[in-house]
């Protein structure tokens, strides 16, 4: 059995083999890392653990929009290898939508295979005039409206949150 737990400061190393393996060393010339800046959102950023052992982690970072709500990017998302399949990438997902409503935010993005976050309730974000500073696969930038209304007044660039301070999870 695994438990899910707030990242905390010194999963740091843990998770950086973790996301090394997953996306390669490379992966913070993504798009996505231009919006990922500083440390991940404290509170809503879990990790998984088996044992004592760090197995999977979901991270999510403050964004900005022209138009709408505060809202947050998820990602990246991985769980160890040798234990996919198990319900930890689903559950880590859920966890934190669910303690990213709560914290008040309207709107949660995401750059990933839609096959995989379309039972969470999110949909493509690009024909809704929304979009990501470079570029990413076609269909993987979606959008979950977390808050009833945020989405419809949503509008814009997304950009990494300025002045506004970070809310407690
Ligand atoms: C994606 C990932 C986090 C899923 O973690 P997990 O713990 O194995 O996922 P779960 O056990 O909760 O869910 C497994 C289901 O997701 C599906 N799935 C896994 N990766 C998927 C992907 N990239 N696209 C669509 N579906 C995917 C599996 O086929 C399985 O489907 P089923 O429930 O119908 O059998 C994990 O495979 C991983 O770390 N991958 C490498 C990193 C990565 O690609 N992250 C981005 C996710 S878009």
């Amino acid at each position: 059995m695994y438990a899910l737990k707030p990242e905390r400061a010194e999963d740091g190393t843990a998770i950086d083999i973790l996301l090394d393996h997953a996306f390669g060393a490379n992966r913070h010339e993504r798009t996505v890392y231009k919006l990922r800046l500083g440390t991940p959102l404290a509170g809503l950023s879990l990790v998984a653990r088996k044992r004592g052992s760090l197995v999977g982690s979901l991270r999510f970072w403050p964004v900005e929009l022209d138009r709408g709500a505060d809202a947050v990017l998820l990602g990246p998302l991985a769980v160890d290898p040798s234990l996919r399949g198990q319900g930890i990438g689903k559950a880590l997902v859920a966890k934190g939508l669910t303690e990213a409503a709560r914290s008040g935010y309207g709107l949660c993005l995401v750059s990933g295979d839609p096959a995989y976050y379309r039972p969470f309730g999110f949909v493509a974000a690009d024909p809704l005039g929304l979009a990501l500073p470079g570029p990413v696969t076609p269909g993987h930038f979606q959008v979950k409206e977390l808050m009833p209304g945020w989405l419809a007044l949503a509008r814009g660039t997304v950009r990494p949150a300025t002045g506004r301070s970070e809310r407690a999870a």
